[in-house]
């Protein structure tokens, strides 16, 4: 790969964080991000749905029924995927060929997570449909950060605010999303690393910076 001066610049890396509600995406993802920049490296920080026009108007009509109704599952799906879909071609593949690290708070996976093993449609369907969405363009390491579901929704009472249609949803569905996610990292061990995130929060960072740190290899 070449840039616009004719140097040769190294593709750079994409890393996404998954996991049940309230594990820390947000905040290690964050993290992650300034790390990398002090560390001299270019860094985009993106989030899903969102991180486009077309993406942020779809996760306004996910997240706050702004169409007036509530989207059937469905529905729910295939705008993950458009969302997706913009973002992997507008952003994402721009960002890594001209060298910039991309960081993703939930990507693709979180459909298989929270639309497949959660909701349970097919997962093999769902992973189908996010290949059609990604056209290749999967991340170099997937940080799943993993922690109980009773233990994530008191991190989220404690960060307060409101809950959203999906942190809503009953207990054996995020049970389910936790196990969905595990079987994942089982399934794609090459991508995925399990994060245990039941430690300070500067414990985790230190091991995801380890993580990151073998991949940039
Ligand atoms: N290791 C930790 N120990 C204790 N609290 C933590 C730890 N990591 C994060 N938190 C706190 O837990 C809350 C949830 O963190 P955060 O918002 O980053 O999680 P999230 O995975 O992005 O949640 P969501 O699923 O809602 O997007 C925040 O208040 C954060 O400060
Ligand atoms: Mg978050």
């Amino acid at each position: 790969m070449t840039n616009d001066k004719g140097r040769m610049t190294a593709r750079g890396k994409f890393i996404t964080f998954e996991g049940p509600e309230g594990g820390g995406k947000t905040t290690h993802a964050r993290r992650l991000v300034e790390q990398l920049q002090a560390a001299g490296r270019q860094v985009l920080y993106t989030r899903e749905p969102g991180g486009t026009p077309t993406g942020e108007a779809i996760r306004d009509i996910l997240q706050h029924d702004k169409a007036g109704e509530a989207p059937c599952s469905e529905t729910e799906v295939l705008l993950f995927a458009a969302s997706r879909a913009q973002l992997v071609r507008h952003v994402i593949i721009p960002a890594l060929e001209r060298g910039a690290w991309v960081v993703c708070d939930r990507f693709a996976d979180s459909t298989t997570a929270y639309q497949g093993y959660g909701r349970g449609f097919p997962v093999e369907q769902m992973i189908a449909i996010n290949e059609f969405a990604i056209n290749g363009a999967q991340p170099d390491l997937t940080l799943l950060l993993d922690l109980p579901v009773s233990d994530g929704f008191a991190r989220l009472q404690q960060r307060g605010g409101q809950k959203d249609r999906i942190e809503r949803e009953a207990l054996e569905f995020h049970e389910r999303v936790r196990a969905g996610y595990l079987a994942m990292a089982q399934r794609w061990p090459e991508r995925f690393r399990v994060v245990d995130v039941r430690r300070p929060v500067e414990e985790v960072t230190a091991e995801i910076w380890n993580l990151v740190e073998r991949v940039s290899r």
